[in-house]
């Protein structure tokens, strides 16, 4: 394994031990709302500060951009982390969530680990050097296009501006597809499409560190990854579309007549 990732790998698994201890004592936890309907936990917190800590004991001289605690440090090289991506899930006691940490050089992305803790899965990637699911290789699925595929998505739920015109995809989407999962962990949504579990995921509206590790993941497990409209760069643009090959053209000539406005970032 990469020196790089064997450092990224610890600092996913010693986060993903903090969330496991906090399972079954969600309803003592300090919860602050950020925004309507976006919530972060004394365990958000708490799983950033470990992985920081970890990856700073190693590469001290690297930026940071952490969801909870911001931007820190040069940017030229680059750790990106979710500490908990599903936090709404955890909070619920739903089992669907996962520690994201991604590394990027000169803004391309090079190492990637998302890591669900209740599962033990841990879903790698090095860039040139393919994804694996704990010692196993993976790939995205063969699937010939949209048609009886099974997609993730995420319905947007901050910016509600965004609902008709995604609500409008989604009716264009249902009946070609197999089926629709909003399972609520956007980086285990990406890990999902990067093993062939789903065949294709979009969402409007994320972050950098719920996509990073997701994304290099896909392209690693021989998958594509974009902009819905295939025009901006996803990660500054928030608006995701990836599957594989096939699944993903025709995910994105299905979306593009419904967010024909540019980026909805
Ligand atoms: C959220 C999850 C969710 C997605 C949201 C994200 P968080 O991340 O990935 O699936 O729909 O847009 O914000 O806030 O739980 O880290
Ligand atoms: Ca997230
Ligand atoms: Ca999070």
């Amino acid at each position: 394994m990469h020196p790089m990732l064997n450092i990224a790998v610890r600092a996913a698994r010693r986060g993903g031990d903090i969330i496991v201890r906090h399972v079954d004592r969600v309803q003592g936890l300090k919860i602050d709302t950020k925004s309507r309907h976006d919530y972060v936990s004394e365990v958000d917190r708490l799983v950033e500060a470990a992985i920081i800590d970890t990856l700073r004991k190693a590469y001290p001289d690297h930026g940071i951009l952490a969801e909870e605690s911001g931007l820190e440090g040069p940017e030229d090289c680059l750790w990106v982390i979710d500490p908990l991506d599903g936090t709404t899930n955890f909070l619920h006691g739903f089992p669907q969530f996962a520690v994201s940490i991604a590394f990027k050089r000169k803004g391309v992305l090079e190492q990637a680990v998302v890591y669900d803790p209740l599962r033990g899965e841990l879903f790698t990637a090095t860039r040139g050097e393919g994804a694996m699911l704990d010692d196993r290789r993976i790939r995205v699925s063969n699937r010939a296009g949209l048609e009886g595929a099974l997609i993730g998505t995420g319905f947007p739920f901050r910016g509600l501006e965004r609902l008709d015109a995604y609500l409008a995809a989604l009716k264009a989407v249902i009946p070609v597809s197999a089926g629709i999962r909003r399972a609520g962990a956007a980086a285990l949504d990406l890990a999902y499409v990067a093993s062939g579990r789903l065949d294709g995921f979009w969402e409007l509206g994320l972050k950098e560190w719920d996509m990073a590790a997701g994304a290099l993941l896909i392209v690693e497990a021989g998958g594509l990854v974009s902009d819905v409209l295939d025009r901006y760069d996803y990660l500054t643009s928030g608006n995701i579309v990836a599957g594989s090959p096939r699944v993903h053209r025709d995910l994105l000539k299905t979306l593009d007549p419904f967010l024909l406005s540019g980026p909805l970032a």
